[in-house]
């Protein structure tokens, strides 16, 4: 069996969400790639301190380059703030190895660019975050958009809804400030996890005129003071794409204040034959449209793990959830590095990410000059 060693750079949220899949590896079941996490940097101490109780890591550092330098180290996931996605993600590719990159892949569109220009250059296996696909909902969606049964495509609808925001005392950080997370703001946060499907499907985006929301424009900044939040809470895309030679509108919603909203991820797509719907908000719920004698139907399916990418451990009807759609889509990087994906749903490709970060390009656009807004792709 291959043998893979990682390392993080980043141990906040989602460096500790990656470890405890890594922790739990053996619940894949017949996984043709041992994966073991032996390294970790961050700049912060305690952070590190949380590490120790990982048997397997051999090395904490507050150095990144001394992770680098390790030659141990063969594929890096790096979970930084996005003002530093361009530098890490190039160092990581120079250092000789494979990245595993956070969303947005980059704080705009010329660093996406750039990170895609060297993973190219130096032909390294690259692919970015984006979990929430990987859960049973998600793939019945896409299986059903592409055995043809919705007839021509009507509209699409998908989101990604957040409220935590709505609190008013909630401190500021680097998510809600320009020059760490992006002047893209939320789309940078939300966007990609919204178009990993559309973009899968082959739907990209022609035009698309968006609304850009500042709703929340002060925080407390954690010392007693005030701080400025000045990115974009909340962004609704209304595109059109190309569907089978037919213009169609596609929504796209990514909203940090989306009251009763606490991690929201749906997709509706509708067409002349039938529909198919699903949100996380009820985890387990796929919903098919048919229309028979003369009845309209919207039709409930429990789903449970067995409908999960790489079989696991746990039992089909028990329902799946955040940590393990995030383990999936690990599964899933490590699998297609190995070449055993084996026409299974693979994480987003540079290509893709470059993709969102052109359209979220085109909606700043469209947003500064109130019109409808033409999106070119590199
Ligand atoms: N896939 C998802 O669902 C998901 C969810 C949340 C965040 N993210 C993405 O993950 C990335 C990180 O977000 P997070 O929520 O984990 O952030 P976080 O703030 O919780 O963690 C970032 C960590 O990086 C460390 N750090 C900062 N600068 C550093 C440096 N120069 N060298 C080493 N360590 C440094 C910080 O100390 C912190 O521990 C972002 O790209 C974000 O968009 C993805």
């Amino acid at each position: 069996m291959e043998r893979v060693n990682v390392g993080i750079i980043g141990g906040g949220l989602m460096g500790k969400e990656a470890a405890s899949a890594f922790g739990r590896w053996f619940a894949l079941n017949d996984f043709p790639v041992a994966v073991e996490l032996v390294a970790v940097c961050d700049l912060n101490e305690h952070v590190l301190d949380w590490y120790r109780k990982v048997p397997t890591v051999k090395l904490l550092t507050t150095n990144y380059k001394e992770l680098l330098a390790n030659s141990e180290i063969d594929v890096v996931y790096v979970a930084l703030p996005h003002n530093l996605h361009k530098k890490y993600y190039i160092e990581v590719l120079e250092s000789g190895k494979d990245l595993l990159a956070e969303k947005p892949f980059g704080i705009d569109l010329n660093a996406a660019l750039a990170i895609e220009q060297v993973a190219k250059r130096l032909g390294r296996f690259v692919r970015c975050s984006s979990e929430i696909p990987f859960l049973p909902g998600p793939q019945r969606v896409i299986n059903e958009v592409q055995s043809g049964m919705l007839g021509d495509i009507i509209e699409v609808k998908a989101g990604f809804l957040h409220s935590s925001d709505l609190d008013r005392q909630k401190p500021i950080n680097w998510k809600r400030q320009n020059k760490f997370c992006g002047e893209i703001g939320v789309m940078g946060d939300l966007g990609m996890h919204v178009l990993h499907v559309p973009l899968r499907l082959g739907w990209k985006p022609n035009l698309v005129y968006a609304q850009l929301q500042k709703i929340i424009t002060e925080r407390p900044d954690g010392k007693g003071g005030t701080a400025t939040c000045d990115t974009w809470n909340n962004a609704t895309l209304n595109t059109e794409v190309e569907i089978e030679g037919n213009k169609v509108p596609m929504t796209l919603e990514m909203k940090r204040i989306a009251p009763g909203e606490t991690n929201t991820w749906y997709i509706e797509i509708l067409g002349t034959n039938g529909g198919v719907k699903y949100s996380t908000k009820d985890t387990k719920a796929l919903w098919n449209f048919t229309l028979k004698n003369e009845e309209q139907y919207w039709q409930r399916t429990d789903l449970g793990f067995k409908g999960l990418v790489f079989p696991t451990i746990t039992g089909g009807i028990f329902e799946a959830g955040f940590s393990d759609c995030f383990m999936q889509m690990l599964a899933a990087y490590f699998a297609e590095r190995a070449g055993k994906l084996s026409g299974r749903f693979g994480c987003v490709t540079p290509n893709e990410a470059v993709a969102s970060h052109s359209l979220f390009d085109a909606a700043l656009k469209s947003h500064a000059g109130s019109r409808v807004q033409n999106i070119t792709y590199n």
